[in-house]
């Protein structure tokens, strides 16, 4: 009994294979043709398998034969199954149309915290002028923080309950931003003149509430010349508050004492939110004070290696969080430091 089965033969298997592929309309139909003739199951195998059972002069012709029909199936195949994807893919794609008219999503974006963009702006505003920025550790000694700024060792902000020591009272965590002043004119070793502001954050021992905190920022200006007068300090600083706060605004300079400044001044504004008629936040006097500043104290400069015979100047202190809460009407503080991202919405800044 021949060992061939008569329904199998390579040419049927073509034949019937070619039909089918001819025939598949989808992916999974090809699928089934592959299993039916392709797979290790498939017919071509059984035809491969039925090869072993055969007479040797048969082996050869039949092993040729199943080879044409597999190389036949196997080409039709691939060529059906790259038509159907192309047209899958084409289908899909007209489907998946991309309606650009939708509005998109809104990834919420993040703003800058106003306490930063004051600082920038401040910046902006001195850098304009020519000013450098200089930077500052917060970590200070008791000599740049008090001593070279003529703080006498009895003043009040000397005081454990004013300061943060940091181990012994050497070393503190930095009161005011002015301690800068002091490094820039020491670090000059040829003494040229100084245009510069300094940024940085401060710390006091203040319990936090709703106007105080613990950590707040001050920018330093310092400017040091021959010659320079109070009415360079007036100048530049009404400059700066018509830069900061809109062209009309005017200042007035009342006296003060800071012991690193002589004469010392409080430096108001006229209340950008009335024009000076009087409002709550002028709190009807129709000033706002926004920032210290003086001439630079001649003993401070002569202990920082500048002869005061030859040199003058003047500093100023800017408070950052008060700046930003006049100008965007922030009653808390705290809300600075607290990160909470309704807040800074509120803040989007130009
Ligand atoms: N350092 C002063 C303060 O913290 C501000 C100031 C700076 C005053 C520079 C005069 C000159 O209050």
């Amino acid at each position: 009994m021949s060992e061939i089965n008569e329904n199998l033969t390579p040419e049927s298997v073509q034949q019937e294979a070619l039909a089918e592929i001819g025939k598949a309309q989808s992916a999974s139909e090809l699928s089934e043709v592959y299993n039916a003739f392709l797979s290790k199951k498939g017919k071509l195998s059984q035809l491969m398998a039925m090869m072993g059972k055969l007479a040797k002069e048969e082996k050869a012709k039949f092993g040729k034969a199943v080879n044409e029909a597999k190389q036949a199936i196997t080409e039709a195949f691939a060529k059906k199954k790259e038509e159907s994807e192309k047209k899958e893919l084409s289908e899909r794609l007209s489907k998946e149309k991309i309606d650009i008219s939708l509005p998109g999503y809104d990834f919420g974006v993040g703003h800058i915290n106003p306490y930063y963009q004051v600082i920038d702006e401040v910046t902006d505003v001195f850098v304009s002028m020519g000013y450098e920025v200089i930077g500052g550790t917060e970590v200070e000694s008791d000599h740049f923080n008090f001593e070279l700024l003529n703080v006498p060792k009895d003043h009040p902000s000397r005081d454990m309950q004013d300061t943060f020591y940091l181990g012994n009272v050497e070393k503190l965590l930095r009161t005011q931003t002015s301690a800068a002043q002091a490094h820039t004119m020491l670090e000059k070793e040829v003494k040229t003149p100084i245009k510069m502001i300094s940024p940085g954050k401060v710390y006091r021992r203040d319990d936090d509430d709703m106007t105080h905190s613990h950590q707040f920022a001050q920018i330093e200006g310092l400017v040091v010349d021959k010659k320079v007068s109070l009415s360079d300090l007036k100048g530049t600083l009404e400059l700066f508050a018509k830069k900061m706060f809109g062209e009309k605004r005017e200042i007035r300079l009342r006296s003060s004492y800071f012991p690193f400044t002589e004469p010392s001044v409080e430096v108001d504004v006229s209340c950008f939110n009335c024009g000076g008629k009087g409002c709550a936040i002028c709190k009807g006097s129709g000033w706002i004070e926004i920032l210290g500043a003086g001439m630079v104290n001649p003993k401070v400069l002569s202990d920082c290696g500048y002869d005061p015979n030859e040199w003058s100047g003047f500093a100023f202190g800017v408070g950052v969080e008060r700046v930003a809460m006049l100008r965007y009407g922030i009653d808390d503080i705290r809300r600075f430091y607290q990160n909470d991202v309704r807040f800074l919405k509120d803040f989007k800044g130009e």
